[in-house]
């Protein structure tokens, strides 16, 4: 059929827009911005439909879901639309204790650290979260031609909130594990890995037109761990959503001495934080790849001239790369000014029209 893509069910609307051009690096009409956290706490209209609910019940309601994830592509005609939902939840779905705390974020009732632990985390089925395939059909029909974006925590990210029992500036548990435990450790990720591939697939099968693996925390790594102890993790999870031919994203934070590697994994895209110049993240990642970043998301707060000014200078680090997707470095803070994003997104577009 005419609207159907090479790849499988997206129309051709969606399958030819600029945020999925710029990931497969084919020319684009304009650079494409979305923002990591642009579904969230910054709108007020976010604000209001979640009152009284808790982040992970509303996670669990296809018509909420739906709702929020529409709402950052309605106020600020992003290019792409990310699906609501938290990196917890498939943990969630298959029994894991634990919940979102306000102003702290996940926290785990029993921690991870023995064999038997780990054992009890049993596989994810489809069954296991039928609310994310009934939410991403409705919001497919919703979007049109604008991408959705599904995504995932990455092994590394989800296991330092499993072993930690909850957020950590040093991870002291986790890396215990991985220093002092190296086969519970590899068992441990490899687990998750599948976990997070069948999580990534359902959101594929349901419509999703590409996916971001989050390995927001691997920065605290040195490259050779990396390389020896989550690395193998993480390329089973890019390896497992291969065939379906969607772009894969693979981002975290204060990377800058890991994106070589994080493409090595097997991403189509690499997420730079703002601590890394494009032109210069080009070099370390290689040929062969995108990039998405990198606007430091405090410069939100420093007033239009000045967010025009770095944001142009994001634009101008990025002018030889083969594929360019606009993105902060990290995600929108709760306190950011929505119309600050929205003036931004038309600014991208404005001076980047071809
Ligand atoms: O990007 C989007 O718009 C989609 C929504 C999204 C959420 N979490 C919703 C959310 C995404 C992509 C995530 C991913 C996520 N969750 C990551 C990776 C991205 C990153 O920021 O590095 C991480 C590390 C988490 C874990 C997590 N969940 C944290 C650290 C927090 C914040 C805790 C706090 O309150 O400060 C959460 C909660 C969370 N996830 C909120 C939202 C909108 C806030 C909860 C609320 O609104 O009540």
């Amino acid at each position: 059929s005419v609207n159907v893509s090479p790849t499988g069910s997206q129309p051709t609307s969606t399958y030819e827009s600029a945020f999925l051009k710029a990931c497969r690096r084919e020319p684009v009409p304009h650079t494409p911005v979305w923002f990591m956290r642009q579904a969230g706490r910054s709108l007020p209209e976010y604000r209001k439909v979640r009152e009284g609910i808790g982040m992970l019940d509303s996670c669990m309601l296809p018509e909420l879901v739906t709702e929020i994830t529409l709402q950052p592509v309605r106020r600020h005609q992003v290019d792409a639309a990310i699906y609501f939902s938290d990196i917890v939840v498939p943990l969630k779905a298959i029994g894991v204790d634990l919940d979102i705390k306000p102003g702290v974020g996940p926290v785990v009732e029993r921690p991870v650290r023995t064999r038997a632990d780990l054992d009890r985390l049993r596989d994810l089925t489809p069954e296991d979260v039928p609310y994310v395939t009934e939410a991403i059909g409705m919001l497919t029909r919703e979007l049109g031609s604008t991408p959705l974006i599904g995504f995932a925590g990455a092994p590394f990210t989800l296991a330092s909130y499993l072993v930690e029992g909850g957020p950590s500036r040093t991870y002291e548990n986790a890396k215990a594990m991985m220093y002092g435990d190296p086969e519970l450790w590899a068992n441990l990720l490899d687990r998750l890995a599948d976990i997070t591939a069948a999580f990534l697939k359902v959101q594929i099968e349901a419509g999703a037109s590409a996916v971001q693996l989050f390995d927001s925390w691997a920065g605290a790594l040195a490259p050779a761990d990396y390389r020896r102890s989550v690395l193998p993790a993480s390329a089973k999870v890019f390896d497992a959503v291969a065939s379906y031919e969607v772009p894969r994203i693979h981002f975290g934070v204060g990377t800058g001495e890991l994106l070589g590697l994080m493409g090595e994994a097997g991403a189509d895209v690499v997420g730079v934080d703002w601590r890394v110049p494009l032109d210069e993240a080009a070099r370390r990642v290689g040929p062969g790849k995108a990039l998405q970043g990198n606007l430091d998301p405090t410069v939100l707060f420093a007033g239009r001239e000045a967010v025009e000014t770095k944001a142009q200078e994001v634009l101008d680090s990025a002018a030889g790369l083969e594929g360019h997707v606009f993105n902060l470095g990290h995600g929108v803070m709760p306190s950011t000014d929505p119309d600050a994003l929205t003036r931004l997104v038309e600014y991208v577009h404005t001076a980047t029209a071809r």
